[in-house]
């Protein structure tokens, strides 16, 4: 190593305000894959970083050695375009599970790898494993044979991704350096550019429940988004959607995944599908298998019409060695052994459900985890949500909680009544769709 890249060299350059060379991203990523920087100079960096910003070239070369800290996967096996799309997560948030499915019918291969969810946003994976024998541990060999053979395969992290991103984000954590866009996107594009994929469309979402509620961040966090991964090689779109009530009426995996199925046979809710078309439009259009939005429109449209989607969605879950039946009996997905309504307090109108306030309540249901290690309960949650708007009577059901105790029932219960607000006049709910970058 040249003197000028001992780590207390970089460190003071970007403590300054200057602009990082390559060599010196370079030596800062190395530094945290192979531990020849110790932990309290990553967490200098990271807080130089924080408070000094990086440039977009920087974010780019940084993302870049990110990515190639770890396993980057060659599908060119696969001859269909390649494409994926990322939530930056949202309460009640099941769009890959049908979208995904819905994208391949259309031509597209879907390589998915997802993660697990912490805190108040749940996560692909652990919907996935509600159904009953579903791996998402697929081995790189087995998730390459079954994209080119399907087109579509949504597995967890089983080489490794990034292990640059998982150190860094480790102490990130420790050290209040998270809420740091170029930070945030060298974590994020690191781990999806890995995934041997042509073109990129992010869900970012801002609002309560969202990871970066405040409106303004969330813009600035998706077009630095898209402007890195489009330097990269990696053309991408950033659909910027609002999350201040979930989304859909279900809450929770197994019902979720029920969800996601009433959505592949024509019957999702109407919020859910909004943002499912927007994301599907903008993944069809860069994968260039359709022309313009009428007629990726179209396209989604039919795959859920003919039922080429709901089949896709059935051969996913074979494939991974799931029991597809539950496809056609969601009886199959786990059942909580109690469940309750809670109901609404007065006739009126929904004014108000709190995403954050229900995940929480989802949280003390057991539908998530607060530590990475906590075992969740795929079975239980929140189902047939009121949503913001609708006419109710006094004493009819704001929802249905699906519990495995009569005490965590009437714990939800006291929850959600403050989640949910019923007024006396009509709201509308905020736009759903609030633009597309890219
Ligand atoms: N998600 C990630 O993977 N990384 C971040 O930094 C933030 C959200």
């Amino acid at each position: 190593m040249s003197a000028t890249l001992f780590p207390q060299h970089v460190i003071a350059r970007k403590r300054d305000g200057h602009a990082l060379t390559p060599d010196e991203i370079a030596a800062f990523v190395r530094g945290a894959t192979d531990g020849s920087w110790a932990d309290y100079q990553l967490s200098a960096m990271l807080m130089a970083i924080f408070l000094r910003g990086m440039t977009p070239p920087e974010t780019a070369l940084f993302t870049e050695a990110m990515m190639r800290s770890g396993f980057v996967a060659d599908l060119s096996n696969v001859k269909r375009p390649k494409a994926d799309k990322h939530s930056t997560g949202g309460v009640g948030d099941k769009v890959s599970l049908h979208l995904a499915p819905m994208v391949a019918a259309c031509g597209v291969a879907v390589p998915m790898i997802s993660g697990r969810g912490l805190g108040h946003t749940g996560g692909t994976l652990d919907k996935l494993e509600s159904i009953p024998g579903f791996r998402v541990d697929l081995t790189f060999a087995e998730y390459r044979a079954q994209v080119e053979k399907i087109g579509l395969a949504l597995i967890g992290q089983t080489v490794e991704l990034a292990p640059a991103d998982k150190k860094l984000y480790a102490l990130r954590d420790v050290t209040s350096t998270v809420e740091c866009i170029p930070l945030i996107c060298g974590s994020i594009l690191s781990k999806k550019l890995a995934e041997g994929i042509d073109t990129l469309v992010l869900d970012v979402k801002f609002g309560r429940g969202a990871f970066m509620p405040d409106r303004a961040r969330a813009v600035e966090l998706a077009s630095a988004l898209v402007s890195v991964a489009t330097a990269l090689g990696k053309p991408a779109r950033a659909v910027l959607t609002a999350m201040d009530q979930p989304l859909g009426r279900a809450v929770g995996n197994a019902l979720e995944v029920a969800e996601s199925i009433d959505c592949l046979k024509g019957r999702g809710p109407a919020d859910t599908m909004e943002v499912t078309f927007a994301l599907g439009e903008q993944m069809l259009l860069l994968a260039k298998v359709a022309a313009t939005k009428a007629d990726a429109r179209h396209q989604l449209e039919a795959s859920l019409t003919s039922g080429a989607a709901l089949q896709k969605f059935r051969e996913l879950i074979a494939a991974q060695g799931g029991d597809a039946r539950v496809v056609d009996e969601p009886s199959r997905l786990p059942q909580a052994k109690f469940t309750g309504p809670l109901a609404a307090p007065r006739a009126g109108f929904v004014q108000d459900v709190n995403a954050l306030a229900v995940a929480h309540a989802a949280l003390r249901l057991g539908a998530g985890r607060t530590k990475a290690e906590d075992k969740i309960d795929h079975a239980v949650g929140v189902s047939a949500l009121a949503k913001i708007g609708e006419r109710v009577a006094a004493g009819a059901p704001l929802c249905l909680i699906h519990t495995s105790s009569k005490q965590a029932l009437a714990e939800a219960q006291t929850m959600l009544a403050q989640a949910i607000v019923v007024g006396e006049t009509t709201v509308a709910a905020p736009p759903l769709i609030d633009q597309i970058l890219g």
